[in-house]
């Protein structure tokens, strides 16, 4: 999707805006535990309070389902907002009514204040238009920043836009410009490397993906299905047999479209799943029937590294092996500290995102070497699924 509104197409000197941001944070010890969302979102918020704006944050953080939770108040994620941004952060303990109201009349130009969970109302994931009404009254213009929480069509991510001018801010932003770049308009040779357990998670990604990309690679225990269905043993490893005919399927899609998939050649596999396990490395046609499959193996790397060379544009979801556990992380980090370097020389655009994608990458060091990291899990995966997302649909021109 191009062509939509940004923060560079409205004044916001003077003005009230809401802007919804994704504050949904890890708590521990009742503090933020993980910063980087706020990070994020912090030039967004930096820029309009710079240009005078009266700064109005409005997110949620857990699943409170409608009701007022205090584990789940937003008010020691104020705290921490006011750290990254360096600036003082009012909090008010309602989104909408009379404590939401007082707070946000005493802000001045370049004031900030956060409001509590908008998950604590029943309406906010009802997408109800009588507390849209509400919540839309507090602003003057309504700035999306949270692109992992856009496919929700909820009051905060969706239903404002009705009643206010809605821009997506820079997070926003720069998340979409890198998601178009990777996939809607990819400098090619386009790959897709597509990791995890299950096949039955992602029909919807490899289905779109084969129309968009050159060349898939698939890792990951969702692997062994697809070499399943291509008549080969697996042994003890993890697949969904009953889904060898939609495998199938999707290798014949790919075909017709010239799009290559590309499977591991051999594994290092173990009897468990456990850290100190005996290991080795096979043959993808000489899989012990007592072992099972944990990570792709040193051949498979390295066809996957040059592979990746051959390529200008690559969109990352998920590991390869079963990284959480060393050694089975040797794919996952070899891969993507090689995908960096070809980044770093200017040869690749390297998007990745979704799921436990974020934490593989971090845990290779790669986070900063990629061109863009998305911190969207669900958000991301309904993307590159080719869904409509209600909450970026509603910032269109
Ligand atoms: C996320 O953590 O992915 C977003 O904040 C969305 O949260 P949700 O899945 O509870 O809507």
């Amino acid at each position: 999707m191009s062509g939509f509104r940004t923060l560079d197409d409205v004044a916001v000197a003077g003005l009230r805006v809401l802007v919804r941001v994704d504050l949904n944070v890890p708590i521990q010890d009742g503090e933020a535990a993980d910063l980087i969302r706020i990070e994020r979102v912090a030039p967004t918020i930096l820029e309009l309070s710079d240009k005078g704006a009266r700064v109005i944050l409005l997110a949620h953080l857990g699943r409170p389902k409608g009701e007022r939770n205090p584990e789940m108040s937003l008010k020691p994620v104020a705290r921490a907002v006011q750290k990254v941004v360096g600036r003082p952060v009012a909090f008010a303990s309602d989104c909408v009514g009379d404590a939401a109201e007082k707070e946000a009349a005493k802000l001045g130009n370049g004031d900030i204040l956060l409001l509590e969970n908008t998950r604590f109302h029943a309406g906010e994931e009802k997408n109800d238009p009588k507390l849209a009404k509400e919540m839309a009254a507090l602003g003057d213009l309504f700035v999306n920043d949270a692109f992992s929480c856009s496919h929700r069509a909820h009051v905060s991510t969706e239903g404002l836009s009705k009643h206010l001018e809605a821009v997506a801010g820079r997070c926003m932003q720069a998340e979409l410009e890198a998601l178009e770049r990777a996939l809607s308009n990819p400098e090619r040779p386009a790959a897709a490397l597509v990791g995890g357990a299950k096949v039955s998670t992602k029909l919807d990604v490899l289905d779109n993906l084969t129309g968009k990309v050159d060349m898939l690679i698939i890792g990951g225990a969702m692997a062994n299905t697809f070499l399943l269905a291509m008549g080969k043993q697996i042994g003890k490893s993890l697949a969904e047999p009953d889904l060898v005919a939609t495998a199938q399927r999707i290798m014949t899609t790919a075909k017709s479209n010239g799009c290559e998939i590309v499977l591991p050649v051999d594994a290092v596999v173990a009897s468990a799943l456990e850290a100190d396990v005996e290991t080795e490395t096979v043959d993808i046609d000489s899989m012990p029937e007592d072992r099972m499959i944990l990570d792709v193996g040193r051949r498979s790397i390295a066809e996957v590294i040059a592979r990746l060379g051959e390529c200008r544009t690559l969109m990352w979801n998920g590991p390869m092996g079963a990284f959480e556990v060393p050694p089975f992380d040797k794919a996952t980090v070899e891969i993507a500290r090689a995908a960096a370097e070809l980044t770093k020389k200017g040869t690749l655009l390297s998007v990745a995102g979704g799921g436990d994608t974020g934490r593989a990458l971090n845990h290779a060091g790669v986070t900063d070497g990629f061109s863009y990291v998305s911190t969207a899990g669900g958000a991301f995966l309904e993307w590159i699924e080719g869904k409509t997302l209600p909450g970026v649909a509603a910032l269109q021109d």
